[in-house]
């Protein structure tokens, strides 16, 4: 393979990506971005990659969630902990029903930049450049709004270390305190798995109370206290990750600097292309959407490039198919897999193969079609002899109304309530929860099949 620079991606196809009017303006950005310190440590990354590398051999589980794309306007400390606090609800109900460690990916703290269906958007016969997200330009349907703005960059930065500075201070100073559990109920909406969440709350809190009463405690309390929580986004906006790249001196390998993990949408994974060049160098964890116009043949390509040491851990392959096309797609990529001897992690996004226009006009995507997408992902996974490592969700702690269905029914008529999505719709508290259950479900079938075929 040829020798890698962070620049080299220039030399490549571009997709996705916007022409700045303004090159001046561009370099100034760029040149003060590379000033700045990066986001995470090459550390830090590695033991991600640890942890994606036990995932993909059973041994954890990977919970990778957050917004679809954040928003400047939407920036705030409780809106970061009420995500934070559903995904450790999630992450408590996977760790207790299926005893598995959990491995806790935010969509979070650098996820701005959206790749886009159409490079234009027509409202009343006027026609306007796409949205890119808030990194790029603005969501107000106005030829100013939708000019991409550099500066841009420097906000994004700005609150994506804001974000990852409260959530590491979450993740250590105590809120993620296992005793905490109940404490994190506080806010709940009332629902029947609020109520099993409760349950569940009350076993681990009684078996902490056992553990304290036998002396293990003390040993463990690190452990409880604390969580490992990595941040992720899609690695769209290369003049952005280029700028915060940097050398890891005690490797001498680059680190992508703006998040811990970083993924190719399905949209910009052109094996010749721009994106898949500049993250095939980094030594981050990478993760390739796959969807169905992924072909054998490109994902031989890519598995070769973007992890060409065959290290467990390096790429996680994230399944979009659609409720109803998992059964068509995902068995033909397990056996490229298979045949490649490839060590990969597979994770299952149910939300990008299923949204749709809703009768009242809006983005959605049924909660149904969100609970099948799963259940065929693992039950492919069983017939196959593979491991389903992992699931990605658009989720928010906030009680939104943009995915239809759910334990309280939100209809088409609901969407309108409270839809605040810069763009796809999000599942809510209640709808994540409802789904944790089900995949702490599919789950522990899963480890008891494997337990019985050790036995046998
Ligand atoms: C996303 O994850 O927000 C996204 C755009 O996904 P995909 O590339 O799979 O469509
Ligand atoms: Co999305």
């Amino acid at each position: 393979m040829t020798e890698w620079h962070k620049t080299g991606w220039r030399a490549k196809e571009r997709v996705q990506m916007p022409d700045y009017p303004d090159a001046g303006a561009l370099a100034r950005v760029e040149e003060r971005l590379r000033q700045y310190p990066p986001l995470v440590f090459a550390g830090e990354a590695r033991r991600l990659k640890r942890a994606l590398g036990a995932a993909s051999r059973g041994e954890a589980f990977l919970l990778q969630g957050g917004d679809c794309a954040e928003a400047f306007d939407q920036f705030s400390a409780d809106a970061i902990r009420d995500t934070f606090k559903v995904m450790l609800q999630m992450a408590m109900v996977l760790t207790y029903g299926a005893k598995v460690p959990v491995v806790k990916v935010g969509r979070m703290a650098g996820q701005f930049a959206k790749p886009r269906s159409a490079p234009t958007e027509v409202v009343d016969g006027v026609e306007l450049p796409s949205y890119r997200g808030d990194i790029i330009n603005e969501l107000p349907f106005t030829p100013e709004a939708r000019i991409p703005n550099p500066e841009k960059m420097l906000q994004a930065y700005t609150q994506a270390a804001a974000t990852l500075n409260l959530l590491r201070a979450f993740s250590t100073g105590g809120y993620a305190d296992v005793h905490q559990v109940h404490q994190w109920t506080l806010g709940f909406t009332e629902s029947e798995k609020a109520a099993k969440y409760r349950e569940m709350a009350n076993h681990i809190a009684d078996a902490l109370d056992f553990m304290k009463a036998a002396g293990v405690d003390s040993d463990s309390a690190h452990t409880l206290r604390t969580v490992d929580f990595y941040t992720s986004h899609e690695g769209l906006l290369l003049e952005y990750e280029e700028a915060l790249c940097r050398n890891d001196s005690t490797s001498g390998k680059w680190l992508a600097g703006s998040g811990h993990m970083l993924w190719i949408g399905d949209r910009t994974r052109q094996p010749d292309g721009a994106h898949v060049e500049f993250l095939r160098g980094v030594l981050n964890p990478i993760g390739l959407k796959c969807g169905p116009t992924t072909t054998a043949e490109d994902l031989k390509r890519l598995m070769a490039t973007l992890n060409s040491e065959n290290e467990a851990g390096r790429l996680t392959l994230i399944a979009r198919f659609g409720a109803g096309k998992v059964g068509e797609h995902l068995p033909r990529l397990i056996r490229t897999v298979r045949e490649e001897g490839a060590k990969v992690l597979w994770v299952c996004d149910p939300m990008h193969g299923n949204t749709i226009k809703s009768a009242s006009g809006y983005k959605t995507r049924p909660f149904d079609a969100v609970l099948r997408e799963v259940q065929e992902f693992f039950a492919i996974h069983r017939a196959e002899g593979t491991i389903p490592g992992g699931v990605h969700f658009e989720m928010t702690g906030q009680d939104v109304t943009e995915c239809t269905g759910g334990m309280r029914a939100l209809s088409d008529e609901n969407l309108s309530a409270r839809y605040h999505t810069a763009c796809d719709p999000r599942l809510n508290a209640s709808q994540s929860l409802e789904l944790a259950f089900l995949v702490a479900e599919e789950l522990k079938a899963v480890r008891a099949g494997a337990r019985q075929a050790e036995a046998v």
